[in-house]
C-alpha cells in the first residue's frame, strides 16, 4: 500500500474543526488589527531562498525541498513566506501604492526536517508581514498580534522572548567577540556548532546541545554591543509591550535560524510541545526587501506554526469545538419514495438548510439512530399513510412536538424552521 510522505499529514474531518476554529481567530484578530491577506505561489526559484533566508542557515544548507523543473528551472517549495511576500511585494511595487503594507498569510511550508512531535515536512504557518516603516510600534504591533491570536485560541502556559540584533555593523562586532570567546574551546563544541563556527557563530548561542550551552553560558550579550540608536529602538519595543500588557522577558541569546533580522527578534514558547516549544518567531527585517532588488524598505513580521499550536492547545486543553447539529434529517418511510425525499431534500437545501437522508437503504430504525448521532434539530417522516394524504410529518427532536405539512407547502416547514 502507498502511504503518506513521512513528515506530512492528513487532516482528517474530526480534526478540522479545530484547525477552522483556529484560522477564525487568527483572521478575525487580523480583520482586528487591519492586516489584508496575501497569496503567493507554492514554489519560487530557489536563489529567492539562498539570497533571503541566506546559504550558511539550516534550512538553505539542508532542509529545502529543491528540484530541476524539465524546463531547467532550479525550483523550491517555499520554506517560509517571508521571502515569497518580499518577492511579490516588490514584483508589483505594492510600496508605491500605499506607504504602509500590512499582509497576513496562513500556508503550508515545506522543510526535510527530522520528524518528530511538532516537526514535520509540510507544515502549516500562519503569519504577518508589515513593511514601510522603522517605527518600533510597529515591531510591537506584530509581537501583539501573536500573543492575542494565542491567548484567543485560549493558550495560557506561553511565554514571549524578545531580544534585539541590532544592525549588522553592530552584529559584526558582537560575533567577532563571540567567535573569541568560543575558540580556546572549539574542540568541545558539537559537530554544528564547529560548523557554525565558520559560517554562523552567532547560532552557536542558540544550539539545543547541552554542552554547547554550557559553554556560551557567559558568553558576551549582544546588547553589550548595541549602539544608540539600536537600543533607544528597543527600549521603546519594551515601553510599548508594557504598555498593551504583554509579559516578556528579555533573552540576549535568541538569535533565530533565519539570516535576515535586524533590531528586533521574538519567539513566543509553550512548555507544553517538548523539544519543539517555538510555536512562533519573527522580528524585523530591514535590509531584506533592499537584498532581494527592492527599494530600501524596513519590515517586520512573524510566522506561526499551526501543528505545533494545536499540540500546545492539545496538552492545555485551551478550547473544545462543538460540531455544528444538522437541520433536518429526512426518514424514509418506505423504499419506494427515494426520489420524493430527494426533491424534498434539494428543496430544503436550496433554501440554506443543513440538511441530510439515507444513501444505504437502511432500515427506519437505523435512519433515526443516524438522525440523533448528527444531533439533528428535527427530523422529517416521509412515507406512511400521511404521505397517501399528500403530508409529512416534521418531529422537534429538542420537545418531542410533531406536525404535519402539506408536501406542496414545503416553504411552510421551511418557515417554521428557520
Ligand atoms: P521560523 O522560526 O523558521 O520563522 O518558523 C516559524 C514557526 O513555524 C516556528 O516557530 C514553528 O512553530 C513553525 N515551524 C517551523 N518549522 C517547522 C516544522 N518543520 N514543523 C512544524 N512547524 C514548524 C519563519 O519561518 C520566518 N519566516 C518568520 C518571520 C516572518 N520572520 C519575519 N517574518
Amino acid at each position: 500500500m502507498i502511504k503518506a510522505i513521512k513528515g506530512t499529514n492528513d487532516i482528517l474531518p474530526e480534526e478540522i474543526v479545530n484547525w477552522n476554529y483556529l484560522t477564525n481567530i487568527v483572521k478575525e484578530q487580523m480583520r482586528f488589527f487591519n492586516y489584508k491577506e496575501i497569496r503567493t505561489p507554492i514554489f519560487e526559484h530557489t536563489a529567492l531562498f539562498s539570497r533571503g533566508i541566506g546559504e550558511g542557515t539550516d534550512i538553505v544548507s539542508k532542509e529545502m525541498y529543491s528540484f530541476i523543473d524539465r524546463s531547467e528551472n532550479n525550483i523550491t517549495l517555499k520554506p517560509e513566506m517571508t521571502a515569497s511576500v518580499v518577492r511579490a511585494f516588490i514584483e508589483h511595487s505594492l510600496g508605491k501604492q500605499s506607504g504602509l503594507n500590512k499582509l497576513f498569510y496562513i500556508s503550508p511550508m515545506f522543510r526535510q526536517e527530522r520528524p518528530q512531535a511538532g516537526r514535520l515536512r509540510q507544515f502549516h504557518q500562519f503569519g504577518i508581514e508589515a513593511l514601510g516603516s522603522h517605527n518600533p510600534a510597529l515591531d510591537a504591533e506584530v509581537i501583539q498580534v501573536a500573543f492575542e491570536i494565542l491567548k484567543n485560541i485560549g493558550l495560557k502556559d506561553i511565554t514571549v522572548k524578545i531580544n534585539s540584533l541590532g544592525v549588522p555593523e553592530e552584529r559584526t562586532k558582537f560575533s567577532e567577540a563571540l567567535k573569541e570567546f568560543v575558540l580556546d574551546k572549539k574542540d568541545q563544541l558539537s559537530e554544528d556548532s564547529q560548523r557554525r563556527l565558520e559560517t554562523n557563530v552567532l547560532r552557536i548561542l542558540d544550539s539545543k546541545n547541552k554542552t554547547d550551552q554550557q559553554i556560551v553560558a557567559n558568553a558576551p550579550s549582544i546588547l553589550d554591543f548595541l549602539g544608540e540608536e539600536s537600543l533607544e529602538h528597543f527600549n521603546t519595543v519594551k515601553e510599548l509591550l508594557e504598555l498593551a500588557k504583554i509579559p516578556f522577558s528579555v533573552e540576549p541569546k535568541l538569535v533565530r535560524g533565519l539570516d535576515y533580522y535586524t533590531h528586533t527578534t521574538f519567539e513566543i514558547v509553550s512548555s507544553r510541545v517538548g523539544a519543539q516549544s517555538a510555536l512562533c518567531g519573527g522580528g524585523r527585517y530591514n535590509l531584506l526587501v533592499e537584498q532581494l532588488d527592492g527599494k530600501s524598505t524596513p519590515a517586520v513580521g512573524f510566522a506561526a506554526g499551526i501543528e505545533r499550536i494545536l499540540i500546545a492547545c492539545n496538552a492545555e486543553n485551551a478550547f473544545t469545538v462543538e460540531e455544528n447539529p444538522i437541520d433536518i434529517y429526512l426518514v424514509r418511510l418506505d423504499k419506494e419514495i427515494e426520489n420524493i425525499v430527494f426533491k424534498i431534500s434539494s428543496e430544503l437545501r436550496k433554501n440554506k438548510l443543513n440538511v441530510e437522508f439515507d444513501y444505504l437503504s437502511r432500515s427506519v430504525k437505523a435512519q433515526m439512530r443516524e438522525a440523533n448521532k448528527y444531533k439533528s434539530r428535527y427530523v422529517l417522516f416521509v412515507g406512511g399513510e400521511e404521505y397517501e394524504k399528500g403530508q409529512v410529518q416534521l418531529k422537534n427532536m429538542e420537545t418531542g412536538d410533531q406536525q404535519l405539512f402539506a408536501l406542496n407547502q414545503i416553504e411552510d416547514l421551511i418557515n417554521n424552521i428557520k
